[in-house]
């Protein structure tokens, strides 16, 4: 039976003081289609990384939410995300996975689309039209907010959201850690071959908050860390990771990102991470030498996972990747994978991580297996009428986190559910809010505009 839902009504089935949240957000109908109005329609989404359409009519067909959106370059270089949907009839006008075009063609009647937008053909113009239809008003719709950041294009629907950097806000530093090349390079990755897509039969806050932080998880990895997965054969904590570091967890409760670092002392031994060939190993010493050299002032971080709200995740860690958890219903996730790579890797290197990234991650990955089998039997275990009436249980680390790490967030040392509480108040925050100015943050700014 759905539940019937009045405004505000989130924030009490989501009681994240006391560690509740109702299984209603994750099976009901209703709160998906609003899901889709409140947040999909509105927030910051992740649409594609700028090294997939690098020349005028490269294109690269992603989603926002449950919409098929098209991200391409036009003539003149700009860069744009338009509604995959004609204006004559809503067909597709672009059923590929990516490519270069100077055109879309809409199959049904023929409308076609320049590569900024514009309808620019119209079958029997003069015959059919008497040449009055107004090309001009009839466009495709435009993604009205986009910004690139270190080479990773978000989009958002709403023209009053907050800027990218205010929604992203704090997480930026940890957003960082996947972006910036491995020698700690400004924004130095970009995409290793295709984009890995499946579905899974679950809903997307599973994933979502999975990669915001749960570190309580390892047993279902067991197998994974006895097979020695890691990228030279040992365990998933190769390298660096075994260290001296201590293990954070950040939370943005106010803007619903969350990530999971490592903060190493800086004068720890460097560790080989990678020691398939002497080239791969030097490759990895040299690339992490320069990074602990340009660290400056700044903390020595490892990044581990994270989630920008709302479904955004990455790994900042080998297999370094970015996912997309789209919404595909309420029991059904369409999970997207991008493996990041260093720009100008040898091609012995990109070999090796070519290997572990798809015995890791993906369909195919061992890791992510793992994950994807609690989900699905989550999900499903979770729909009946009994089930129901029992709330998931977030209640691990209230009240421990600290605040004197120096860095930002709420940051919790041993292990916790804040991460997650965090997710899920800024989820409740945005299906009760009426407007931006509800949520934090709502300061605007003129900082940065439309960047590609
Ligand atoms: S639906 Fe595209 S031209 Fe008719
Ligand atoms: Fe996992």
């Amino acid at each position: 039976m759905a539940t019937k839902t009045k405004p505000g009504a989130f924030s009490r089935i989501v009681d994240v003081d006391s560690g509740s949240v109702s299984r209603e957000i994750f099976v009901n109908e209703d709160i998906y289609r609003q899901e889709q109005e409140q947040i999909f329609a509105q927030a910051w989404l992740f649409v594609g990384h700028e090294s997939q359409v690098t020349k005028p009519g490269d294109y690269f067909v992603s989603s926002m939410g449950e919409e098929s959106v098209i991200l391409c370059r036009d003539r003149q270089g700009e860069v744009h995300i338009f509604l995959n949907s004609c204006t004559h009839r809503g067909m597709k006008v672009c059923r590929y996975d990516e490519g270069n075009s100077p055109v879309f063609s809409c199959p049904y009647h023929g409308w076609s689309f320049a590569t900024d937008g514009k309808l620019v053909g119209v079958p029997y113009f003069k015959d059919a039209y008497n040449e009055k239809l107004d090309k001009s008003k009839w466009g495709l719709p435009e993604v009205p907010q986009m910004y690139n950041y270190k080479g990773s294009i978000w989009g958002s629907w709403d023209k009053k959201a907050p800027p990218f950097l205010d929604y992203l806000g704090d997480m930026k530093m940890f957003l960082d850690l996947a972006l910036d090349g491995r020698d700690g390079s400004e924004g130095g990755s970009e995409i290793l071959g295709g984009v890995q897509k499946w579905t899974m039969p679950s809903n997307w806050k599973f994933a979502a908050e999975n990669f915001a932080g749960d570190g309580y998880h390892n047993i279902s990895h067991r197998s994974v860390d006895m097979v020695d997965i890691g990228p030279s054969g040992r365990g998933r904590r190769d390298g660096n990771e075994i260290s001296t570091a201590t293990r954070l967890n950040i939370s943005f409760p106010e803007l619903g990102h969350a990530a999971v670092v490592d903060m190493q002392p800086k004068d720890t031994a460097q560790v080989a991470t990678y020691t398939n060939t002497l080239v791969v190993e030097e490759y990895f010493r040299g690339r992490e030498a320069k990074r602990r050299e340009s660290l400056g002032d700044r903390p020595n971080l490892i990044g581990m996972v994270g989630t920008v709200f709302p479904n955004m995740s990455y790994l900042a860690r080998q297999p370094r990747s970015i996912a997309m958890w789209h919404p595909r219903g309420p029991d059904l996730t369409e999970a997207w994978r991008w493996f990041l790579i260093d720009k100008n890797t040898p091609d012995e290197v990109k070999e090796v991580l070519r290997h572990y990234y798809i015995r890791y991650s993906g369909p195919g990955g061992m890791t992510e297996q793992d994950d994807m089998e609690n989900w699905n039997y989550a999900h499903n275990a979770s729909k009946g009428a009994i089930a129901r009436r029992t709330p998931y249980n977030y209640e691990m680390g209230i009240g421990i986190s600290r605040k004197d790490s120096g860095l930002p967030g709420v940051v919790t040392e041993r292990i916790s559910e804040e991460n997650q509480r965090g997710f899920y108040r800024r989820w409740a925050a945005m299906m009760d809010a009426k407007s931006w100015a509800d949520l934090a943050p709502t300061g605007r700014s003129n900082r940065h505009k439309k960047n590609s």
